[in-house]
């Protein structure tokens, strides 16, 4: 029986994580060991109630508008003591969050082998996106076992001169949790609680108007980036009434002044709470397009058949935009607004964008990385290290 340490700390952690530890749970051979770092300690929680997370270890770093030092050094000085009781036969960590870089740091220091899910995502931008770029790439070099979720991917790991044979692609977990979460939803007594859930925060009749689904939370947008992007939504919001535009706002302070102060009195703007995983699924399969500078949200929605613009100047997930689901609008006021108008008043460009095959993967992700591990522990793929 071989124990894996699963790090996450991040709510898109969580959720790209779930069915890899629901999977390691289900087989005979391996031991989940899992921490929640606290880096998110509100907008983790959540995911762990939903997707029934076995929480071996919770951690407690998170402070309010943290630096990116201060959680860094936290998380360093909190996973070691736990690493050392686990003594883990391999820790996995996923994506590109301070968590994932000090997980795989304090791996290393101990000597225990590292696999990364999501490797590979590249823009070629230290500081785009800022500091994800620079974790992607400490990541790949502290990583025995590298789980690319696409081709791109792969290829990217390739040129650095990763070793091959450590690497894989999987397609990404997200869409291994997406189907969990559906699948839920499509039994009859899910539906209900999730609807009336929406309906508190947005009124019953939620469902009935057209309405735009935005996320935001970018620390290169952070300052002159959200004043842009708040006032599109404004602009937006005046020139398409009988649209409602709907946002959870991210906890963070630096994103929250903003939003609230521009968007708090527009009257067809729904600024709500970040939402729980199972509603915000139901949210994105009702809204009309999607308005985002996530990385999860991007990879998502074009399973549910919703074009996404993405508020960014740049991108390592151009899948989605060479398959026609993604476009990217930047964070210019005019170029969001004209975007977004052209989706709402063309139905050509927005049918073309809503047909495109989703590049992220068929669902099946956690079981190619747990085919991965196996042939990591029978020895047959070289240790990095
Ligand atoms: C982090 C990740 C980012 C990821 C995003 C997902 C880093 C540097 N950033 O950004 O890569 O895309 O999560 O959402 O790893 N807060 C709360 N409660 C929560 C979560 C956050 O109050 O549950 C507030 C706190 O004031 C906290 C602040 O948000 O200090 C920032 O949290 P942090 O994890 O540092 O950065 P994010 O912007 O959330
Ligand atoms: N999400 C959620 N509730 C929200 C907003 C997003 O559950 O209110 C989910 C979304 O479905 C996706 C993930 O959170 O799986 C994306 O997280 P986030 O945008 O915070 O981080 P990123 O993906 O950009 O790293």
């Amino acid at each position: 029986m071989k124990r894996v340490m699963v790090i996450m700390g991040t709510r898109p952690e969580a959720i790209k994580l779930a069915p890899v530890i629901h999977a390691l749970k289900r087989a005979e051979d391996f031991q989940p060991i899992v921490m929640a770092t606290g880096q998110h300690k509100d907008m983790l929680a959540s995911v762990v109630a939903r997707f029934d997370l076995p929480v071996d270890h919770e951690l407690d770093v998170m402070r309010p508008d943290q630096t990116l030092s201060g959680l860094t050094a936290r998380l360093l000085a909190a996973i070691d003591p736990v690493l050392e009781a686990e003594s883990p036969d391999i820790t996995l960590v996923q994506g590109d969050t301070t968590s994932v870089l000090v997980g795989a740091l304090a791996s290393f220091y101990r000597g225990i082998p590292v696999g990364h899910v999501e490797a590979g995502l590249r823009t070629g931008q230290m500081m785009a996106p800022f500091p994800e770029e620079a974790n992607r790439l400490l990541a790949t070099r502290l990583a025995h076992l590298h789980f690319a979720p696409t081709q791109r991917a792969h290829g990217k790991l390739l040129e650095e001169q990763i070793d091959p044979a450590t690497v894989f692609v999987t397609g990404n977990t997200v869409i291994d949790a997406l189907q969990m979460e559906l699948a839920r939803q499509n039994q009859e007594s899910e539906d209900p609680s999730i609807h009336s859930q929406l309906a508190e925060e947005l009124g019953s009749d939620w469902k009935e108007h057209p309405f735009v689904l935005i996320t935001g939370h970018r620390r290169e947008s952070f300052g002159p980036g959200f004043e842009e992007i708040c006032s599109a939504i404004h602009d937006l919001a005046t020139r398409f009434p009988d649209f409602r535009f709907i946002y959870p706002v991210h906890l963070n302070p630096r994103v929250r002044e903003p939003v609230q102060r521009t968007l708090s009195d527009v009257e067809n703007v729904r600024l709500i709470e970040p939402t729980p995983y199972g509603p915000f699924v139901a949210l994105l399969n009702a809204c009309h397009l999607v308005l985002t500078d996530s990385g999860g949200v991007q990879e998502e929605a074009p399973s549910l058949g919703k074009p996404v613009l993405v508020m960014r100047e740049t991108t390592e997930r151009p899948e989605g935009i060479e398959a026609g689901t993604v476009r990217l609008v930047g964070t210019q006021r005019e170029r969001i607004v004209d975007e977004v108008s052209r989706l709402v008043s063309d139905e050509n460009a927005y049918r073309e964008m809503a047909e495109a095959a989703n590049p992220y993967g068929d669902g099946k992700a956690s079981g190619r990385i747990l085919d991965a591990l196996r042939g990591f522990f029978e020895g047959q793929i070289p240790r990095a290290w």
